[in-house]
């Protein structure tokens, strides 16, 4: 027995039965007057863990300021005053930033740049560290394909294998070599599985997903956190084809731990295991109970159900203390793990918040996405611009939703931006909110309008899902005013979704995506528009010409009959009233640099299927070179598709892609290493296969690129 199962042991043998039970139990920071009881139950050794915000839906409403002392208090009384002695794991969404705020992961995921995700995890854990918090709850994997759900923000949009990247570098960031080093804080992958399919968008609501989609689009990106160390996951609301994950062995067991290998624990979503009423599959807390523990589902989130029932199912025998004990020793092993033992307490540290901001505004430059571009930009800094929308002064949703302790006072807005970059006049309408100035005069008297438009943070975030993911009326009746002075006109989008595009993009000379980017990103815009940066970003889903186009994601198998892709051949027919092909597609992004790729080399286009699966590797390249007129970022991307298999294949899958910087006139040669774990996919019961047979490998700017070789599986 290895030392840290020893100490288990000996801690485990040392609980009464209600201790133990505790150590399952969350419950979500006391309001003032409650303080005192809750002191009682720390003392009791109710409480394993604490959720560090207040309500169901913390990234919707404000919450308090994290209070260092008070966090202490009570860990001086677990730790000193319990019977027990064993610390509590404090535990905050930090979704996307504490004090500097960066861009909202689906932004963060445009950067198609996984060291600078880590780099932005590493900073955010080091200033949540220093704030009490010993666990976070993201990142969020969930697959997701319909922008109107309110969550998207969260993810990383269409792609699994994207979404594998992000896991990892994620993860990485959060948690470092060694989750004890006391700048780095637990992360948790959630939420497993399948909430970003929920269907229409409607948050909370069923997903109906085959198993065959379940292992090829769905678990990757938990796979790529658990592999990448992830200790702990969030087990989701939702029901998959009937079961809810709360109290599915099938989901929580045989396929998170048995098939992908995880050995930490599972913490509910908040009150999911009560909800298991209203889902029907349980009649009283004590079913619930029940049900949630004997399927895997080891710590409960704020519903006190665990702490309630368990004591007596286990004396009546509905659960056996056996599987209450190995719940308990999972979550002893992650506090053990993270040296929560050797330092409870948070002693507050200085860092470098000036090192944050310039990665915050690095991170926001790369997730910024240049969609259109009819030479307009960038402007010369002497240019005299009218700057209007109501983005112009808005700070509090450039932060995104999910932000609970950035600072909107250190934000700054589109005018302070600009005005600190440019040294033309900006012409500002005045005012806040929609007003814009009719006369148009502002316009008239700038070479270029500047339109900073987008949604609120608030039409984003948990059960906020919108059936409408177009402009605001007002927004574009703005756009059409600008245009009709016949001036050249730049749309800048604060977003939170890819927006409906029809009737926005066209009437636009460029457009910027700029996402709710966090607290650097309209110095990052400013960067953009003058040309000190060159975009780089690219969009982690597909932005829609209409909303009753959704759902439409890249990777899509074929039809059977010729003429419904909505993507590929015959795109848009799919529909007789309108043209549905998607407006920006996945991977697409503009640079003011021009890359030019030349053929695609393959030194062996006839590969054994042995040679793969005994770990062989071919090599695969492309030049790209740059050709314009600016040192720029290029993300060179690889994709398949398998032409014939024994189930049908996507007509496109990103496998791999490189984010590379090419000067001027320069030539990168780009070669990617392909393998058995890149041509294969999951059968439906989770059966890794690479089949033989000829596969197109794709390498291009984005998802339609047609450049192509066919290799053979042999
Ligand atoms: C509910 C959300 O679904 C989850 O993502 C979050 O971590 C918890 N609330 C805690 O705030």
């Amino acid at each position: 027995m290895n030392d840290i199962n020893k100490r288990i042991e000996e801690i485990l043998s040392g609980l009464t039965l209600k201790e133990k039970i505790g150590q399952l139990n969350q419950q979500e920071t006391p309001v003032d007057g409650d303080a005192e009881s809750f002191k009682e139950q720390v003392r009791n050794g109710e409480i394993g863990s604490i959720l560090m915000s207040v309500g169901a839906t913390a990234g919707n409403d404000a919450q308090g300021a994290i209070s260092i002392d008070f966090y202490n208090e009570l860990q001086r009384i677990a730790v000193e005053e319990s019977r027990s002695g064993i610390p509590i794991l404090f535990g905050r969404d930090v979704i996307h930033g504490h004090r500097t705020v960066f861009p909202i992961p689906l932004a963060m995921t445009a950067s198609f740049n996984e060291e600078l995700i880590e780099r932005s995890y590493k900073d955010i854990a080091e200033e949540a560290s220093n704030d009490s918090i010993h666990w976070t709850f993201t990142p969020m994997l969930d697959l997701a394909r319909d922008p109107r759900w309110g969550r998207i923000i969260e993810g990383t949009g269409e792609d699994p294998y994207l979404g594998s990247k992000f896991a990892a570098a994620a993860v990485k960031g959060l948690q470092g070599e060694n989750p004890a080093d006391k700048n780095r804080i637990l992360a948790c992958a959630k939420h497993f599985v399948g909430y970003g399919a929920s269907e229409g968008g409607r948050d909370y609501h069923r997903a109906e997903i085959s198993d065959y989609s379940l292992n090829n689009y769905y678990l990757p990106a938990f796979k790529s956190a658990i592999d990448a160390g992830v200790k702990t996951v969030m087990s989701a609301f939702n029901d998959v084809s009937g079961q809810p994950v709360t109290s599915s062995k099938y989901y929580l067991t045989e396929i998170l731990r048995n098939r992908l290998g995880f050995d930490g624990f599972v913490v509910s979503d908040y009150d999911a295991i009560v909800q298991l009423i209203r889902q029907g599959v349980a009649e009283n807390d004590a079913d619930c109970a029940e049900l949630a523990l004997n399927a895997g589902l080891d710590m409960d989130m704020h519903d006190k159900i665990y702490i309630d029932k368990l004591e007596k199912l286990i004396e009546s025998g509905r659960v056996s203390e056996e599987t209450l004990d190995n719940a308990v020793r999972r979550v002893l092993r992650v506090k053990l793990i993270i040296g929560l033992f050797e330092n409870p307490y948070c002693k507050q540290e200085k860092y470098d918040i000036n090192k944050h901001r310039q990665d915050a505004k690095e991170m926001a430059c790369e997730s910024i996405v240049l969609l259109k571009n009819d030479g307009v930009l960038p402007l010369d800094k002497s240019a005299n611009i009218g700057l209007a929308g109501p983005f112009v002064y808005e700070k509090r949703s450039l932060l995104g939703s999910w932000m609970l302790d950035g600072k909107v006072e250190e934000t700054p807005n589109m005018y302070e931006a600009m005005k600190a970059k440019m040294s033309g006049t900006i012409h500002d309408v005045g005012g806040t909110g929609l007003s814009w100035d009719s006369s148009l005069k502002w316009l008239y008297n700038s070479d270029v309008a500047v339109l900073c438009l987008g949604e609120s943070w608030s039409s984003t975030g948990e059960h906020r899902a919108v059936s409408d993911i177009s402009l605001l009326p007002e927004q574009k009746l703005l756009i059409e005013k600008a245009k009709s002075t016949g001036k050249k006109v730049v749309g800048v989008l604060f977003c939170g979704r890819p927006i409906e595009m029809q009737g926005i993009a066209d009437n636009f000379d460029a457009l910027i995506y700029a996402w709710h980017g966090g607290s650097e990103v309209a110095n990052a815009v400013a960067d953009i528009i003058c040309g000190d940066a060159v975009p780089s970003g690219r969009m982690p889903m597909t932005a829609v010409r209409k909303a009753t186009h959704i759902p439409m994601y890249y990777n899509v198998t074929s039809s059977g009959r010729p003429v419904n892709c909505y993507y590929g051949e015959n795109a848009g027919e799919c529909y007789i009233d309108s043209l549905a092909t998607p407006y920006y597609p996945f991977g697409y992004g503009l640079s003011y640099t021009e890359f030019s790729y030349g053929d695609i080399k393959c030194e062996n286009k006839e590969i054994s299927l042995q040679d793969l699966k005994n770990g062989k590797k071919f090599s695969i390249s492309i030049d790209v070179k740059n050709i314009g007129g600016f040192n720029g970022k290029e993300t060179v991307q690889l994709y398949i598709h398998d032409k014939l298999a024994s189930m049908m294949r996507p007509i496109k899958e990103l496998k791999a892609y490189k984010k590379v910087l090419i000067n001027k006139n320069e030539t990168a040669n780009i070669d990617f290493e392909i393998g058995f774990e890149d041509l294969g996919f999951y059968m439906p019961n989770g059966e890794y296969v690479v089949e033989k047979g000829e596969i197109e490998i794709f390498i291009g700017e984005n998802c339609l690129t047609q450049r192509k070789i066919t290799i053979k599986v042999k």
